[in-house]
């Protein structure tokens, strides 16, 4: 329309609705090519946070920083997305924080996401060296036959395609290559359709 001249012929709100959609999908396409560029870079049995190269970081930080990206995520929802972080200040860990800042980013977007009503919340527990972060929501859950799959590539559950259809299925593969480049690292998760999801990371505290 803009090459043919006819978005001039049209009214200030009309155009301001297009642009709108011009600009919701670049950056939709920015956050896929990203998610691409990621995933090939995590995709090789190479992949470690390298002790030597990685820093010590608290994951208070991590939380705090990923909670206040999505706060407005969850706001346009209406749905509550709580932190909860313990009092005593954890065991730092060592990490390369960008790509775990990822790893959570992804887990918490996906629980905004796949809940339509109730809440989220985010947590922080240590148990002796190992550091748990617990991402719990109240959404559609993932179906039985969908679990065992769920971290592959391109993996997507039915519910969640006709909820958001835009997905790629490449945060979770993210998310597990990440936690799995650290020494100890895991990630897990217990899901009930129709009912909610709690993802679970655990790292451990550098030595
Ligand atoms: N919290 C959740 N509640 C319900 N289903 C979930 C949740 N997290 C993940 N899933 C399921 O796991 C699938 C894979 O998640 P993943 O984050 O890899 O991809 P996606 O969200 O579909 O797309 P994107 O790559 O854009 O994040 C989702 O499509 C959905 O079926
Ligand atoms: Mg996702």
């Amino acid at each position: 329309m803009f090459m043919d001249g006819s978005m001039d012929k049209l009214p200030d709100k009309e155009k301001k609705k297009f642009f709108g959609n011009i600009y919701q999908k670049a950056t939709k396409l920015n956050v896929i090519i990203s998610d691409i560029l990621r995933a090939s870079e995590v995709d090789t049995d190479e992949f470690v946070i390298d002790p030597k190269t990685a820093r010590p970081a608290q994951l208070e930080e991590i939380l705090i920083s990923v909670h206040k990206d999505l706060k407005e995520l969850a706001d346009e929802k209406q749905i509550e997305l709580k932190l909860f972080l313990l009092k005593k200040k954890t065991s730092p860990i060592l990490t390369n924080a960008d790509f775990l800042e990822q790893a959570i980013y992804n887990l918490v977007d996906n629980a905004i996401k796949y809940t339509s009503k109730g809440g989220v919340s985010l947590s922080l527990e240590q148990q002796k060296d190992l550091l748990k972060v617990e991402v719990k929501d109240t959404g559609i859950g993932i179906p039985q036959k969908d679990q065992v799959k769920i971290f592959d590539k391109f993996s997507r559950a039915g519910n969640a395609v006709n909820m958001y259809a835009d997905g790629s299925g490449l945060g979770l593969f993210i998310v597990k290559k990440i936690v799995e480049a650290h020494s100890g690292g895991k990630v897990s998760f217990e899901s009930k359709e129709g009912q909610g999801t709690t993802f679970t990371i655990i790292i451990k505290a550098a030595q």
